[in-house]
């Protein structure tokens, strides 16, 4: 793996599928894994195997039909929920135990009602005990943006002595900002001893709409790792969206000089396939898969973008596997695109009709908020 990796892992199917009204049957779960493979994600987070026994024949099912992706489960630090990983990835080609308990003062006091020794302790005992069934192990550290620098230092260390290969730092509250989140990626980079035998990984909720800026961040600490979500769906205001981290990764390759393996042309594929699965759609304006992230319709921006895209799209639809750039035409729009239209529809007219059906155009625009192509050719038989 190059420095500049970044192993893309996919939390949909486990921590997207938290958010609520986003459950999935086995059969979703299976399309989903489909789409993902396809789409080359490194690791799927496929559930909770010991959540119920759904979760479980969901991580196996996925573990018997995942190719190309690496298949992790998520357990708490504790023999029955590792075991009940270790024997749902079982079939899978390459799978990973994904082991989790919290470490801020937080967390510790009231939720677990542990001292943070007794949670070194259990740090210690189950990455062992999951390192002993299977090679990959992740360890997590929840509520880490919340956790103490000196004691979130020892508790990585721990899981790395005891065999974790990746570590991450989950922000699982949504609390940070890019700047102090790149700035803890390099505290751990400088202060744990055994930081280089591990791959950093950033985990972002979005409760401030910040999870995809401090995941960047995060990489630009050192993280090589990214956990996000297709469509950003997660826990409350969701998990960083998969599409926008690899989006802005592969355009502003002048400043992140980053890689990814995702096959980006199947985004909106993946995309539309959630939204079938859950039985919602992304706002309009989601960045790289609504529906309106390539349509223009101010009548400046319609003229620049038959003039040259670059004007105002900074990558293409098809980048994204989005079909075409949409000149959506509306009261804003302007003549250009609006002759432009017509003459897909087979209707090239001449200076005085074309002023004429501009007139009307503009008259209907200001009654009906779309004009579509059915309007157009009424407006041309009218003339
Ligand atoms: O947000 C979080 O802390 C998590 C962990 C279980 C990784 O989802
Ligand atoms: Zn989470």
């Amino acid at each position: 793996m190059a420095n500049n990796d970044i192993i893309i892992f996919d939390t949909t199917l486990r921590d997207g599928e938290q958010s609520p009204g986003c459950s999935m049957n086995l059969s979703e779960k299976m399309m989903m894994t489909e789409i993902l493979n396809e789409m080359k994600v490194d690791v799927i987070e496929a559930g909770f195997p010991a959540a119920s026994e759904g979760d479980f024949k969901s991580v196996l099912e996925i573990s018997k039909n995942s190719e190309y992706s690496v298949v992790a489960g998520l357990c708490r630090a504790m023999e029955s929920d590792i075991d009940a990983v270790i024997n749902s990835i079982k079939p899978a080609k390459r799978g990973r135990i994904h082991s989790f308990i919290s470490t801020s003062p937080l967390h510790m006091k009231y939720k677990l009602q542990k001292t943070p020794e007794q949670v070194l302790e259990l740090i210690e005992k189950s990455v062992s005990y999951a390192k002993a069934h299977c090679d990959d192990v992740e360890w997590s550290a929840e509520d880490a943006t919340r956790t103490e620098d000196d004691f979130l230092c020892r508790a990585v260390e721990t899981a790395i002595n005891a065999g974790a290969t990746t570590i991450n730092i989950p922000d699982t509250v949504g609390y940070t900002i890019p700047e102090e989140y790149e700035a803890l990626f390099k505290m751990l980079v400088n202060r744990v001893p055994n930081i280089d035998k591990a791959i950093l990984s950033t985990h972002c909720h979005n409760d401030l709409g910040l999870g995809v800026a401090n995941s960047i961040a995060g990489i630009q600490g050192g993280a090589r790792q990214v956990e996000c979500t297709i469509n950003g769906i997660g826990e409350r205001a969701g998990n960083a969206a998969l599409e926008e981290i690899v989006m802005a990764l592969r355009v502003r390759q002048d400043k992140l000089p980053y890689k990814t393996n995702i096959v980006t042309e199947k985004l909106c594929l993946a995309s539309k396939k959630l939204s079938e699965v859950t039985g919602f759609n992304p706002q309009p304006n989601k960045a790289i898969v609504g529906a309106n992230a390539f349509a223009h319709e101010s009548g400046i921006h319609q003229d620049g973008m038959l003039k040259h895209s670059n004007t105002y799209e900074i990558m293409t639809p098809e980048s994204v596997g989005q079909i075409k750039t949409d000149l959506v035409l509306g009261k804003h729009s302007g003549r250009n695109a609006f002759n432009d239209r017509l003459k897909t529809l087979g209707h090239a007219l001449d200076q005085d009709n074309l002023n004429l059906a501009f007139a009307k155009f503009k008259t209907l625009a200001d009654e009906k908020k779309d004009i579509n192509d059915a309007d157009l050719i009424g407006i041309v038989k009218s003339l």
